[in-house]
C-alpha cells in the first residue's frame, strides 16, 4: 500500500512538472486544486489488471471537449492486452509480439500509449464506472459526481524482459516508469482568453482592457504529438477577445446595490458547455439575491475571507454559452456601510476568471469615475491595486 502511494506521488510530480499551467500554478482562489491520477493494481502478475482513475480536484477548472488524454512511457516491454472504459489512440507495432489468441491481438503495443476516453453510449461491456464521457471532467463545484474518469487495462509484460521475483520487486520496477500526463485543454485547444469591461450608472463611459495589453493570447502549445490546436474563429471586434465579461454597476438603493454581469462569446464556432465564472470582490459575501445563474462562494481561508464567488449556468437554461451568444445575470448586494463606496472604482471586481482562465482587466486609472470623484479616494484605490499586483507577481514566483 505504501509503495502504491509512492507511485501515485511520483505520477503527480511528473504531471506537475510537465503541464505548464501546473508548473507555476499557485492559485489563491483554489490553493489545493489539482488533478490526481491513480494507478490501482488490482492484481500483480505477468498480466496486471490496473484500474486507472483521474480525479479533477479543482474547484472551478474543468476539462472540456475534446477531452483529456493520458500518456505514459512503459519502462519495459509491456503491452496492453485489453482495455475497458477507454482506448489508445494507436495500436502501435504488434508484429514482433507473440500473443496467445491470434484472433484477439493486443490492444496496444506502443511503448508510449496515449489513452482517450470513450464517448457516451458505449456498449455496457466496454464500460467501467466513471468512464465514457468523451473525456469531459466537471469542476468539483459544478458536479463532483462527474469530476472523475476511470478505465481499466490489462498490461502484460512480454517475457524475458524482467523476472518477477516477488511483489515488492515488481512494485519497485513500477516506480521506474516514466509517466507523461497532460490534459488536453493545453494540447488540443488554445486556452480561451477573456477580457473584462466595466460600466456604471453614474458614468456613461464603457471601459475595456487597454489597447497595449495583450488580451487575446493564444497560448503557445508544446509540440508533443497531439492534435493541432483549434484556432478560435472570432467575430471582429476592437478587443478581439473570444470571451468578454461585462460588469455593470446598475443601480443604487439605500441599503443595497445592483450589478448586472454578462458574458459574451465572440467565437462564432465554439460553444462553451458548463462554463463558469469566478469573481473576486469584497462585497460578494453579501449577495442577497441572484438571478439566472447558480452560485457558490469559494471560501479558502476559513470563513474569514468571503470575497470570491463562482457562478455557473442553470441546467437546460443557460449552462451552454453558445457561439456568438451571451448569458447574463443580475445580483443584489447588501452594502456594508463600513466599506461600501462608489468612488475609486470600489464597485468593480478585483479579479475575474472565465473557465479557469484569468481575464484581462482594464487599467484601474481608466475605470469609470464618479463625476466629482475625490482625488483622495482614487489614490487610496490605486494603492490597493498596486498591492494586489505585487501579490500576484509574488505568487507567480512561488
Ligand atoms: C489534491 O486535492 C485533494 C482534494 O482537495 C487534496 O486532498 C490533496 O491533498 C491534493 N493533493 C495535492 C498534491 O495537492
Ligand atoms: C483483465 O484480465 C482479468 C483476468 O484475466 C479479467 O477479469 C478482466 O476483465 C480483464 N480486464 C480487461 C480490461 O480486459
Ligand atoms: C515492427 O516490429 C518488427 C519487429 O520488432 C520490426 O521488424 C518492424 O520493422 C517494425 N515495423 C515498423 C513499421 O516499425
Ligand atoms: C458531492 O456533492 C454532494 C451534493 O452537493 C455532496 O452531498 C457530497 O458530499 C459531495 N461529495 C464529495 C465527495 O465531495
Ligand atoms: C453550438 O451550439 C449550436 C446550437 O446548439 C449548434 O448548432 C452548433 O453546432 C454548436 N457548435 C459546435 C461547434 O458544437
Ligand atoms: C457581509 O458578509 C460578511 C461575511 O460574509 C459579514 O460578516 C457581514 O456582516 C455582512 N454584512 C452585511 C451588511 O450583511
Ligand atoms: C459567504 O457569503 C454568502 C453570501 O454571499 C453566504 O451565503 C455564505 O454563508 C457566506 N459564507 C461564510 C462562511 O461567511
Ligand atoms: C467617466 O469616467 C472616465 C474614466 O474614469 C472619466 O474620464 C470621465 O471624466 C467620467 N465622466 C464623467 C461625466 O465624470
Amino acid at each position: 500500500m505504501a509503495m502504491e502511494r509512492r507511485l501515485v506521488l511520483l505520477l503527480i510530480f511528473l504531471c506537475c512538472y510537465l503541464c505548464p499551467r501546473f508548473a507555476d500554478a499557485y492559485d489563491p482562489v483554489d490553493p489545493l486544486g489539482n488533478i490526481t491520477i491513480i494507478w490501482d493494481f488490482l492484481n500483480i502478475d505477468t498480466t496486471s489488471t490496473i484500474m486507472v482513475s483521474i480525479h479533477n480536484y479543482q474547484l472551478y477548472r474543468h476539462i472540456e471537449q475534446p477531452g483529456w488524454r493520458l500518456g505514459w512511457t512503459w519502462a519495459g516491454h509491456e503491452i496492453i492486452g485489453d482495455v475497458t472504459g477507454a482506448e489508445t489512440t494507436e495500436q502501435g507495432n504488434c508484429s514482433g509480439v507473440h500473443f496467445v489468441d491470434p484472433a484477439k491481438p493486443p490492444h496496444c503495443c506502443d511503448r508510449r500509449p496515449v489513452m482517450v476516453d470513450l464517448q457516451p453510449g458505449t456498449p455496457p461491456d466496454k464500460q467501467v464506472a466513471n468512464c465514457c464521457r468523451g473525456g469531459v471532467l466537471s469542476s468539483l463545484t459544478q458536479s463532483n459526481s462527474t469530476a472523475t474518469a476511470a478505465f481499466q487495462i490489462n498490461a502484460t509484460q512480454v517475457p524475458a524482459t524482467r523476472s518477477m521475483v516477488d511483489k515488492l520487486r515488481h512494485v519497485q520496477a513500477l516506480l521506474t516508469w516514466q509517466i507523461t500526463c497532460s490534459y488536453s485543454q493545453f494540447r488540443d485547444g488554445p486556452s480561451p482568453s477573456c477580457c473584462v469591461s466595466l460600466s456604471s450608472f453614474y458614468n456613461n463611459t464603457i471601459v475595456g482592457e487597454d489597447d497595449d495589453e495583450q488580451s487575446s493570447k493564444i497560448q503557445a502549445l508544446r509540440d508533443d504529438g497531439g492534435d493541432p490546436p483549434v484556432v478560435p474563429v472570432l467575430r471582429c471586434t476592437e478587443h478581439m477577445c473570444p470571451i468578454r465579461v461585462h460588469w455593470h454597476v446598475k443601480q443604487n438603493y439605500r441599503e443595497y446595490w445592483r450589478v448586472k454581469a454578462s458574458i459574451s462569446n465572440y467565437d462564432v464556432v465554439s460553444n462553451y458547455s458548463d462554463w463558469n465564472l469566478v469573481v473576486r470582490h469584497p462585497n460578494l459575501g453579501n449577495i442577497t439575491q441572484l438571478f439566472s445563474f447558480n452560485y457558490q462562494p469559494l471560501i479558502q481561508y476559513g470563513a474569514a475571507i468571503n470575497d470570491t464567488a463562482m457562478f455557473w449556468g442553470m441546467l437546460n437554461y443557460n449552462e451552454m454559452l453558445l457561439q456568438d451568444g451571451n448569458v447574463q445575470s443580475e445580483m443584489i448586494l447588501k452594502k456594508d456601510p463600513s466599506e461600501f463606496t462608489f468612488s475609486g472604482g470600489w464597485a468593480f471586481p478585483r479579479r475575474v476568471y472565465f473557465d479557469g482562465h484569468q481575464c484581462a482587466m482594464p487599467s484601474p486609472d481608466h475605470y469609470p469615475s464618479l463625476p466629482n470623484a475625490a482625488a483622495r479616494d482614487v489614490h487610496r484605490w490605486l494603492l490597493t491595486a498596486s498591492c494586489l499586483l505585487l501579490l500576484s507577481s509574488m505568487s507567480h514566483v512561488l
